[in-house]
């Protein structure tokens, strides 16, 4: 399908979002030709550059961000021409004249406003689109994680928002949605008939979700030492993930069917008690170590304040009060500096009810489908098969399907799938303001809690899975993490 032509806008247009991903997305679908030819470009940010100056940045800042295998430089220049830069102080109404000026006033025209921006100035921007007369029937407002930093401030967000913008113009992005493994996670539950009838607490024993980074905090400090894995990764990204998981069928792909869903089971998660938070969230921060052999220093020695209590790592055990769901462990983890770089939802069986073979059940690994989203995507199913020979001895095996090698089709980034989909107009892969509130309402026991506790995070070296309570945590209900698990080969 054909994009309508458009003007977007990126506020937070200097800064390290629009950069990294944004522009090299944009950039990525405009080398394809996805943008219609007179689509504008328009990064409005704080600095007073000059249009040189923002070229000379994105040169260096950008740039380095694209596939420059596939890429003429003729194609990085054409792309650039289609790219003006703004800038404002976007909380005084009375400095939009330029950005006025810089959009196009066809009032038939799709613009989309996105705010890579901290969350604090979503409400001011919004507001101050509308007073200048630019936010209209036909724009989009894209809001960037975090949507907030608890339910009051994303309560208020969402109602402030929500008075300029109609709920449908309202794109609150995850860009977990957009990788493809997720997408294709409902493409395996509800475009086969294979697993749905076993995707239940008669035949699951317990879901692993981990997103584990080699990376540590970089020059992100400013904002992650005020936000912490919670909020960074879990609030959002691993409950996006969990709720693909265990949602019903949607009545169709259409948003409000698949939004409905994953509402109910945000809806569903069993609340903390005082026990549970205890026992069933573990937080940890990292110290030095050593990450791929290369020794790293200590989260407070990477500019942390010298006392920060902020977690690096959360590992949590949550269940879901459904008929499907009811006694099934949903254990999410999330770290940095952790011993691998990897992102992926581990589906684990029961194990067999008798065995018929000379070998006790207790040899058999139970079958599991990992669904790796990072490094590698693709689907792995553990399976148990007879070994060649006379003898009936039967060993795990592995079923796998690289995603890469099956479609030998270049590959999309998340967000240029999602910006794709902001420019169509489709809702599907992105958060209903009740759903952001859900999420949230079920997290906060958990911040309220440390705030009182004023409990110091569980340390960690860096290049290890976490602190050991994490190993504990699922040890209790006797499973290990998948790691743990040594394949008997
Ligand atoms: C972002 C977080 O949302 O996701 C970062 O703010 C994190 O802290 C990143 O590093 C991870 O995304 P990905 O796609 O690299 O796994």
């Amino acid at each position: 399908m054909a994009l309508a032509d458009f003007d977007i806008v990126l506020f937070g247009g200097g800064g390290d979002l629009a950069m990294r991903k944004l522009l090299p997305a944009l950039f990525a679908r405009d080398r394809d030709g996805h943008l219609p030819p007179a689509a504008r470009i328009i990064c409005a940010g704080r600095h007073l550059w000059s249009q040189e100056e923002f070229q000379q940045f994105l040169d260096k800042s950008a740039r380095p961000h694209i596939d420059a295998a596939a890429t003429e430089p003729q194609r990085w220049l054409a792309f650039c021409a289609r790219i003006q830069y703004v800038g404002l102080d976007a909380t005084d109404p009375a400095a939009y004249a330029p950005l006025i000026a810089a959009m196009r006033a066809d009032p038939n025209l799709v613009r989309v406003f996105y705010m890579a921006t901290p969350p604090s100035l979503f409400s001011r921007i919004c507001h101050n689109l509308a007073q200048v007369g630019l936010a209209n029937a036909h724009s989009r407002v894209v809001l960037e994680k975090p949507l907030g930093r608890d339910l009051a401030s994303a309560r208020q967000i969402n109602a402030e928002v929500g008075k300029v913008f109609a709920e449908s113009q309202i794109y609150r992005i995850d860009h977990y949605l957009g990788k493809e493994t997720v997408q294709n996670l409902l493409a395996l539950r509800f475009g086969n008939v294979l697993f749905e009838p076993l995707w239940r607490r008669e035949w699951i024993s317990d879901v692993q979700i981990t997103i584990a980074e080699e990376l540590g905090v970089g020059n992100r400090m400013e904002y992650y030492d005020t936000a912490g894995a919670l909020r960074d990764m879990l609030q959002n990204h691993l409950l996006q993930l969990l709720c693909i998981v265990a949602m019903e069928p949607p009545l169709s792909v259409q948003a409000d069917s698949v939004r409905d869903e994953k509402l109910k089971v945000l809806r569903s998660l069993k609340r903390f008690t005082p026990s549970t938070l205890a026992q069933d969230v573990v937080r940890g921060q990292y110290r030095s170590g050593h990450v791929d052999g290369v020794a790293v220093p200590g989260y407070r020695k990477e500019g942390a304040p010298a006392d920060s209590r902020t977690e690096t790592f959360v590992a949590v055990k949550a269940e879901i009060d459904t008929w499907r769901w009811s006694g099934v462990p949903f254990y999410l983890r999330t770290g940095k500096r952790m011993a691998d770089q990897l992102a992926e939802i581990v589906v684990r069986f029961k194990a067999i009810p008798h065995s018929i073979f000379a070998q006790s059940s207790s040899t058999f690994q139970p079958n599991c489908l990992v669904i790796r989203l990072q490094p590698d995507e693709g689907l792995q199913l553990n399976l148990m098969a007879k070994t060649p020979g006379d003898r009936m001895r039967l060993k795990p095996v592995e079923l796998e399907l690289d995603f890469r090698e099956q479609f030998k089709m270049p590959r999309m980034d998340a967000y240029e799938r999602l910006l794709l989909d902001v420019l169509r107009g489709q809702l599907t892969m992105f958060m209903r303001s009740d759903e952001l509130e859900a999420a949230w309402e079920w997290v906060e026991p958990i911040l309220n809690f440390w705030e009182q506790e004023q409990t110091e995070p569980l340390p960690y070296s860096a290049g290890t899975w976490g602190p050991a309570a994490a190993s504990a945590l699922i040890g209790r209900d006797g499973l290990q993490w998948r790691e743990e698990v040594l394949p008997e080969m």
